[in-house]
């Protein structure tokens, strides 16, 4: 059976280097000259009308903008220009270009084409968010700061599991995005660091070219300025968000890194409150655990503990510990079915931790393990359905969470 969906991706993989030119012959090449490399979707607003579309060049260029149309029409191609700068972060010099793509029609299908200077990215397409209650899955994972080849290896499992989600009728398993909750490289202010994760990240895009759209948060490794020029946030952007996947799915990215209380806790508040009643789904991430696995909690404990119990937050997607976990259900610092359950640690490439499986909160039914591995998250009508993957394919675990009454 892999071997045959080897064979698949395989001349799917050469029909669209046809299709497209180099597509696939250019994925993780070297900066180079003003040709358009280190492609990516970020959606941190309205996926279902928003992307922004950002990509990377090793020289400044002199313009630098994005065409598309919805894919596989007969439209005139339209183009937005990029916001464009050069990568704050040490002597590695690379600039960035950020087309913010508006007014987009929701649950479709976009090819976009990069384009510097005289220089064209191959054909890519991206999908936007639903504005239809389906079914649908994404992925969830952190640091891939420390171990580049595991990190090589996972993004090539994430394209392979992105593709396969389409490769049938079921629309449940179809994957959306990847949600990364930090930790991205291990020196935050080293733009060459970034670089090496910007084209690593190309290996994320499917064999017929498709981009995986990323929500991203800050981990305590990203400190600097370059973080907010990669994900194309406004300089003095704090990094906390709340983003709709569908009309029943409400997914909101904290940052751990600055004050978790005064203003974030109150727009936390604000967020979950004009959120809960209007979703079938509430979930968060960030990258500091609060029921961490190997550390000490994060200061979330006191500041957004509370608001996930008094809103009923359903899934809270944690980072930084290196590990594998699941907590049970909490309420008032104790399992309680009605309670609110915490899975993590990171593992899209850095070295695993020992868990601590004597901590309350990791008993059965709760778990903890090691190991590289993400997170599928499946939203349906009747359940949230979570299983971690490791790099081999094994599931390592799975839960499921009932749609709160
Ligand atoms: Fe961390």
């Amino acid at each position: 059976m892999k071997s045959r969906k080897r064979t698949r991706s395989l001349i799917l993989g050469i029909l669209c280097c046809l299709m497209m030119g180099s597509a696939t012959a250019q994925a993780d090449a070297p900066l180079n000259g003003t040709q358009p490399a280190q492609w990516r979707v970020i959606w941190t607003a309205d996926p279902a009308t928003k992307a922004t579309i950002s990509w990377s060049t090793k020289e400044a260029g002199s313009s630098h903008s994005v065409r598309f149309r919805v894919k596989d029409s007969d439209d005139r191609l339209a183009e937005q220009l990029a916001e464009s700068g050069r990568y704050t972060g040490g002597e590695f010099e690379s600039y960035y270009h950020h087309a913010r793509l508006t007014d987009l029609q929701p649950g479709t299908a976009y090819e976009v084409q990069m384009v510097s200077d005289a220089n064209e990215s191959p054909v890519f397409y991206f999908v936007t968010a639903p504005a239809t209650d389906r079914d649908f899955s994404i992925l969830h994972g952190g640091d891939s700061r420390s171990d580049q080849d595991a990190r090589r290896r996972i993004n090539k499992m994430i394209a392979e599991l992105v593709e396969s989600s389409y490769d049938n009728d079921d629309l449940s398993d179809d994957i959306l995005a990847l949600a990364h909750g930090g930790d991205y490289i291990v020196t935050g202010k080293k733009m060459e660091l970034w670089s090496m994760w910007l084209s690593d990240h190309e290996l994320t895009t499917s064999s017929d070219g498709r981009l995986l759209p990323i929500i991203p948060a800050r981990g305590n490794h990203d400190k600097g300025k370059p973080f907010n020029e990669v994900f194309g946030f406004a300089e003095d952007d704090l990094n906390y968000y709340g983003i709709n996947l569908s009309p029943q799915v409400r997914f909101t990215t904290l940052n751990s890194e600055t004050s978790t209380a005064g203003d974030q806790a109150q727009w936390l508040k604000a967020e979950l409150k004009a959120s809960r009643d209007s979703n079938r789904w509430l979930l968060t991430q960030y990258h500091r655990p609060v029921y961490p696995a190997v550390k000490t909690p994060g200061a979330g404990l006191v500041s957004w503990v509370p608001l996930f119990e008094q809103y009923n937050v359903d899934l809270v997607c944690e980072a930084d510990g290196h590990n594998i976990k699941r907590t049970v259900p909490i309420r008032d610092g104790k399992s309680d079915e009605t309670g609110v359950v915490y899975i993590g640690e990171g593992g899209l490439g850095v070295p695993q931790r020992t868990p601590k499986t004597d901590r309350w909160f990791l008993e059965s039914p709760g778990m903890a393990d090691q190991g590289h591995h993400v997170f599928v998250l499946k939203f349906t009508k009747e359940a949230l359905h979570g299983t971690c993957l490791l790099l081999d394919g094994t599931i390592r675990d799975q839960f499921t969470r009932p749609v709160r009454k």
